[in-house]
């Protein structure tokens, strides 16, 4: 879709400026897990865009004579320690933003949720970070598609980062159930009124940074005894949501999240070697949440994202009652209490 393009010599004074932009973080509802060739997703992933955990990044541009450089603040503190990263996108992206070659980059970032809140943040990360890119590239060439184009080079820094770009859902992967879908970037999802209404409250379980990263995560999915399973049950899966979003049916849409949440920790668990990123208190508060089911009737399920924090969902018409029971049941399984009231937003904004 994005050839990558000749180098292109800009004016020196066409070449300095700054953009800011702020991206959210996102929640897969259906699971992107386990990837081929370069970023590719083995089976399509659809998620809600998150309305308050954002990445705001700032980059400023000057003429470089020694060709690219770039030096990356989080919390306006240099951060070396994130440039093997950056090195791994900027070389990746390269040939997709060729106005790079002849720039040197100061990159600004920080988070509106706590760095040691155990969120993912790769995703509002590398958003961000590419909405800016590509805005740059915009001020200096022709370019029809902003939105497409950010997504494919944000899926290049981190997969689940390419669906953050949209508001309120986003899909990614090539399926015949989605119109325009495609492997190389997320296009929006267009979600029904009553799911723009959804909350996502983060309960915080493990405040450290994960044990196994996603990408080693994802390259043990390669040679998993279950990986052709795995593809067909989330197309299915996928099948199924759809049909839960379209007919508003919140019993099966409960049914296909939960599934989608064990089933990707099953992943790990049957992965080999094995690894286990579930804490005994995700499993408390999982077991609370299904008694609180049975007892109520509610919209309230819970996802996983790669780590041990559990993420409750539920319509805005809940939210008095889950927010009671999250107090007085499910606050003391939670690192020092701590929980997020997230939810479903409208995406990136250009500051
Ligand atoms: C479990 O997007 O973090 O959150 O492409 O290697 O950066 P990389 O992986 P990443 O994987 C996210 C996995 C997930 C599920 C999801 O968001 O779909």
């Amino acid at each position: 879709m994005f050839s990558s393009s000749s180098i292109e010599v800009f004016d020196k004074n066409q070449l300095s400026g700054t953009t800011t932009w702020l991206s959210p973080s996102n929640i897969a509802l259906i699971k992107y897990w386990g990837k081929k060739n370069l970023q590719v997703p083995i089976n399509p992933s659809l998620s809600f865009t998150l309305k308050e955990c954002l990445t705001e990044t700032t980059v400023s541009y000057k003429p470089s004579l020694e060709g690219f450089k770039y030096e990356f603040y989080f919390e306006n503190k240099l951060k070396p320690s994130f440039n093997n990263k950056l090195d791994v996108f900027f070389k990746r992206i390269i040939q997709y933003l060729p106005f790079l070659n002849q720039v040197s980059l100061k990159i600004s970032s920080n988070n509106t949720f706590p760095h040691s809140s155990g969120i993912a943040s790769s995703a509002s990360a590398f958003s961000a970070l590419s909405l800016c890119l590509v805005d740059i590239e915009k001020s200096l060439v022709e370019n029809t598609d902003f939105y497409k184009k950010s997504s494919f080079i944000a899926r290049l820094g981190s997969g689940s980062a390419c669906r953050s770009i949209y508001g309120s859902a986003s899909f990614w992967g090539k399926s015949t159930l989605v119109d325009n879908s495609k492997d190389d970037y997320a296009i929006a999802f267009d979600l029904p009124k009553f799911f723009n209404d959804y909350n996502d409250t983060i309960l915080i379980i493990d405040e450290k940074s994960k044990s196994i990263s996603s990408s080693v995560g994802h390259n043990l999915v390669k040679d998993h005894h279950f990986k052709s399973s795995r593809i067909n049950q989330a197309n299915k899966n996928l099948e199924n949501l759809l049909h839960a979003i379209q007919n508003q049916n919140s019993n099966e849409f409960i049914s296909v999240v939960e599934n989608e949440a064990l089933t990707l920790h099953a992943m790990m668990l049957s992965s080999n070697p094995s690894f286990i990123l579930l804490k005994p208190n995700t499993i408390n508060i999982i077991n609370k949440i299904w008694t609180f089911r049975k007892e109520n009737n509610t919209s309230l399920c819970f996802t996983l994202d790669a780590g041990a924090n559990i993420h409750l969902l539920y319509h805005q018409n809940d939210f008095v009652s889950v927010q009671k029971f999250v107090k007085s049941e499910l606050v003391d399984y939670c690192s020092n209490g701590k929980y997020i009231n997230d939810k479903v937003g409208p995406g990136p904004i250009k500051k």
